[in-house]
């Protein structure tokens, strides 16, 4: 049985190795050169597969009955597993999500709402975007030429997308804020911790959504809270957990991840400024350069799988019953699927990318992250003359979602 194992230099998991992207590309490079799928047995995780490569990496996404979502979609502590998988029955948290079902369970669940992501929500959202987006150039320009733009604005927009699709009134946004970096972000020591890994701030996410699936069952809005809320499985009306799940995940998925690609774009055209110049003389180039930022940043680092079969990849030997982690930044730099993959390139075609996964559970809010970065930095761009780093990026240190808590810029406006 052929069982390479994960050299002990190399060690994209470890939250902090986030913290030097250039060593964590190199570290990945030398994976899918040497060891493309290796076994990582290190505290505090049960081992897994660790899957580098592009072509692999499409190949586990791709087979969703080969490889599941259930019952472990991501790197959690081995004791918060335990203590978690007595309070439910395996699970991770109380709830469970879209992103947590497989087979027909997981078709009829995403088809309650594909439609609105795939359709008439995003083409009505557009209107609301293109608004927030000239708030917040608005928001640059009375800050007078310096902003934290991880924070002010990278962060801000799709916060204020997130409550929109929901129905929520902007006043809600601190909450929206917090449970989402209690829940995705809790491995940076100087982001709001939670203890339990995100289990202990349930109840009150509960609570709060359950409240919102009443008021949308007894007064229906045109939201996407209310296709939840009113939507059928089968014959049969949704359950709550499923209801208050499916709003939990459109907050926590939407916004942190495309937080990080607004602040990671801002990064790559400040670091590039031929790529800046392109842009500002063609904004349309986005319309495939979106892509090419989540490309790049590739915010999300990984989503686990558990094989229900013996199988065969890339030379290396699983067997049934064993996890597996694609570690989807490293499919994105891969020389076999890209040309000179370390470049930040507008105009490459980047539709091949998994940064918004692949296969059955390919991201549903796609087309809205990428209308968002998109727009942004279509109106943004060209307005301004100037535009450079005022202090050094700080990135979140997560094996998990990546982005920046802070990314201090100095710009200058062409009319000011
Ligand atoms: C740049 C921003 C984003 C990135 C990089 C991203 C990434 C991903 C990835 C990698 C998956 C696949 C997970 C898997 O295969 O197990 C996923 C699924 C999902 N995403 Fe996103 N996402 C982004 C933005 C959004 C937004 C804005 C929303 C909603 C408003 C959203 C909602 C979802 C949902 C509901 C799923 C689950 C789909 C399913 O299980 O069938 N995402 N996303």
């Amino acid at each position: 049985m052929r069982k390479p194992v994960t050299p002990t230099h190399l060690d994209p998991i470890r939250h902090e190795a986030w913290l030097n992207e250039e060593q964590v590309n190199r570290q990945m490079r030398e994976l899918r050169a040497s060891c493309p799928v290796s076994w990582y047995e290190r505290a505090p995780y049960r081992p897994f597969w660790l899957v580098t490569r592009h072509a692999d990496i499409k190949e586990v996404m791709g087979q969703n009955a080969l490889f599941i979502n259930e019952p472990r979609l991501v790197l959690v502590d081995t004791a918060v597993e335990e203590a978690t998988e007595q309070a439910y029955g395996g699970r991770r948290y109380a709830v469970r999500t879209v992103l947590d079902m497989d087979g027909d369970e997981h078709r009829s669940y995403r088809e309650l709402t594909r439609a609105w992501f795939m359709g008439p929500g995003v083409v009505k959202l557009q209107q609301r975007i293109d608004a927030l987006v000239d708030r917040y150039i608005a928001t640059m320009r009375e800050a007078g030429g310096q902003i934290d733009f991880a924070q002010e604005v990278a962060s801000q927009l799709p916060l204020r997308v997130i409550l929109s699709i929901l129905g929520l009134p902007e006043s809600e946004a601190p909450f929206i804020l917090r449970i989402t970096q209690q829940l995705l972000s809790s491995a940076d020591p100087e982001l709001q911790r939670s203890r339990e890994g995100g289990a202990d701030v349930m109840p009150e996410v509960a609570a709060y959504f359950g409240q919102l699936l009443a008021q949308r069952r007894a007064d229906p809005q045109d939201d996407l809270a209310s296709v939840i809320a009113n939507s059928l499985v089968g014959d049969e009306a949704i359950g709550a957990l499923e209801a208050i799940s499916y709003y939990l995940l459109v907050s926590t998925a939407g916004h942190e991840t495309t937080a990080a690609s607004i602040a990671g774009g801002m990064l790559a055209f400040i670091q590039n400024p031929e790529q800046l110049q392109k842009v500002q003389g063609k904004p349309a180039l986005l319309r495939n350069g979106a892509n090419e930022i989540v490309r790049w940043v590739s915010p999300i680092r990984h989503f686990m799988r558990t094989a229900t079969e013996d199988y065969t990849l890339s030379g290396a030997d699983i067997r049934a019953g064993d996890s597996l982690c694609v570690l989807l930044p490293s499919g994105n730099r891969d020389e076999a699927a890209f040309d000179a993959p370390d470049r930040f390139d507008i105009e490459r075609p980047s539709e091949g990318h998994v940064g918004f996964g692949w296969g059955a559970h390919a991201c549903l809010g796609r087309q809205v992250a990428l209308a968002e970065i998109r727009t942004l930095f279509a109106r943004l761009l060209p307005q301004l003359a100037s535009v450079e780093l005022a202090g050094t990026p700080r990135p979140i240190q997560s094996n998990f979602t990546g982005g920046y808590k802070s990314l201090p810029i100095r710009y200058r406006f062409r009319d000011a």
